[in-house]
């Protein structure tokens, strides 16, 4: 697994397979060298040249440019430009360019409101995930011809490594994708387990513990979830120790995986069950968001734990009226053995404390409630700490996870109240289900700041969401979230 190699380069110079130029709605024809603007002019006034998002024109210049194709970007209107619609643009260049390959040109344009380095940044991770195709499974792969570098015109130094950076990046997220889209029959617990392990290097240790060493610590509620399958639970850990870290914090990151989502007794619906193995991708994120940082050698100590399991059906399964002890101590009572994410993640947080993060983020497609809420594109975020809640939506604007604050209050803790045990996993009200969630997490949470990122929407797509991720499933959702945060907390 190789990232994209990145080069910059002052003006023209080389000779990509293909250079592209952006056109804004606001102009005709894009800035370009002399021997070019005859033929752009043409094509401009047929009309065929027009600056809308996500529109693409190849010229080919048989040697009247220093690369045999012109890509032509539309990125939108210039005062609406941002991170995504560069993003977007660049998507569709690699997309169109599939039968092309080799080395990709472009031009960082300075009349943008966007700097040269965001440009560059957005320009890589446009190209490298859009570029990603779910279809590994097909016999005969019709991938297209892989863009194996990017030169980078008009940027210096401090952008070849923002650039850079964002190579290793997407590559991560490209990697997380693929766990998302792995089928539940290929990706079960331990299979996870095992992807994380082979991450193991000198910086980075990797464990799993086994379903009788998750019992022997008392963790009843992932211990029942996943108690139903042959594939049985595992709790992944993977430590990243920098050799200077900078600060004493330890970030604690907590996924949800559950690699394929039944609904247990409280069963799903037959209609989009198949889209419950994407359920491992709070888990996938998190783990490629450690190896990225890893990878990065981020100043940031982290600490990562994965709650495995598969909900399932079977003569063992945990019961709707069950009353689980969670490692904590507390004791739930089972409502709905779909609230599942919930009960792994309790126990995975109580266990990212003991181990001392300090602070602590999960990450968990934990309720269609979400989903509804805020659609495909944005993750609502939930956090007992204002400062850490600060870092964390700062990190994600950034970032190009989009993420958004949703609250916590004493007052919905009613909403888990129950009759017979300390809380129970879920309510008949059809009220603040996502709200609810966090309510109930916020038990396990312990001593500390701590937020919770339901990802629920954008993490696993039905459809196109019409911009830079144009494919069905995994979006590697919250692993450039990860490694922004990290990376402020290393700065
Ligand atoms: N994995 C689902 C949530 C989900 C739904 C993620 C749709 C992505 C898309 C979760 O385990 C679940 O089933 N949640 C239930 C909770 C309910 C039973 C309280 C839900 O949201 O319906
Ligand atoms: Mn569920
Ligand atoms: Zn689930």
């Amino acid at each position: 697994m190789d990232d994209v190699a990145i080069e910059v380069s002052g003006t023209g110079g080389g000779s990509p397979d293909a250079l592209v130029l952006v056109l804004a709605e606001d102009d005709s024809t894009p800035r370009s060298d002399g021997e070019l603007e005859q033929q752009l002019r043409g094509l401009a006034e047929d009309g065929e040249l027009r600056g809308e998002l996500g529109r693409t024109v190849v010229l080919h210049t048989d040697g009247g440019s220093t690369a045999r194709r012109v890509v032509v970007a539309g990125i939108g209107k210039r005062a609406e430009v941002d991170a995504d619609a560069v993003r977007t643009a660049a998507a569709a260049v690699a997309r169109r360019l599939r039968d092309v390959g080799g080395t990709l040109g472009w031009t960082l344009d300075d009349s943008l409101p966007l700097s040269l380095a965001e440009q560059a940044r957005a320009v890589i991770e446009g190209a490298v995930l859009g570029a990603y195709s779910p279809g590994r499974w097909k016999t005969e792969e019709r991938g297209g011809k892989p863009i194996g570098k990017i030169v980078l015109y008009g940027g210096d130094n401090g952008v070849g490594d923002t650039a850079g950076r964002a190579a290793t990046v997407s590559k991560w997220v490209n990697w997380a994708r693929d766990l998302a889209n792995s089928p539940p029959n290929e990706l079960t617990p331990e299979g996870l387990a095992k992807r994380a392990v082979d991450l193991a290097g000198s910086n980075l240790q990797v464990t799993a513990l086994d379903p009788q060493q998750i019992d022997e610590l008392g963790m009843g509620a992932l211990s029942a979830v996943g108690r139903a399958s042959v594939n049985g639970p595992r709790l992944i850990v993977l430590r990243y120790e920098p050799p200077r870290a900078k600060r004493d914090a330890v970030i604690g990151l907590v996924g949800k995986a559950i690699t394929f989502d039944a609904g247990g007794i409280s069963l799903k619906p037959a209609l989009k069950m198949y889209d419950m193995k994407g359920d491992m991708a709070g888990g996938a994120a998190v783990i490629a968001g450690t190896a990225a940082a890893a990878e990065l050698e981020l100043p940031v100590r982290i600490l990562t734990v994965v709650a495995a399991a598969e909900n399932l059906v079977s003569g063992d399964s945990f019961r709707p009226g069950d009353i689980l002890r969670a490692a904590n101590g507390k004791t739930i009572e089972i409502t709905n053995t779909d609230a599942e994410g919930r009960l792994v993640l309790a126990d995975a947080l109580w266990y990212a404390r003991k181990e001392g993060a300090t602070h602590v983020l999960d990450f968990a497609t934990l309720t269609g409630a979400m989903e509804v809420a805020l659609g495909d594109l944005y993750a609502g975020l939930f956090a007992n700490d204002d400062a850490w809640r600060d870092d964390i939506l700062a990190a994600a604007q950034t970032s190009g996870d989009h993420t958004w604050p949703f609250p916590l209050h004493r007052r919905y803790r009613r909403y888990v109240d129950s009759s017979y045990a300390d809380m129970k996993n879920s309510s008949e009200l059809r009220q603040a289900g996502a709200v609810l969630a966090a309510e109930f997490l916020k038990e396990f949470s312990g001593e500390g700041p701590w937020g919770h990122i339901d990802m629920a929407g954008p993490g696993f797509l039905e459809r196109s969401r019409g911009d830079y991720y144009t494919q069905r499933g995994g979006t590697g959702y919250g692993v450039r979230l990860i490694v922004e945060l990290a990376r402020r907390l290393g700065a």
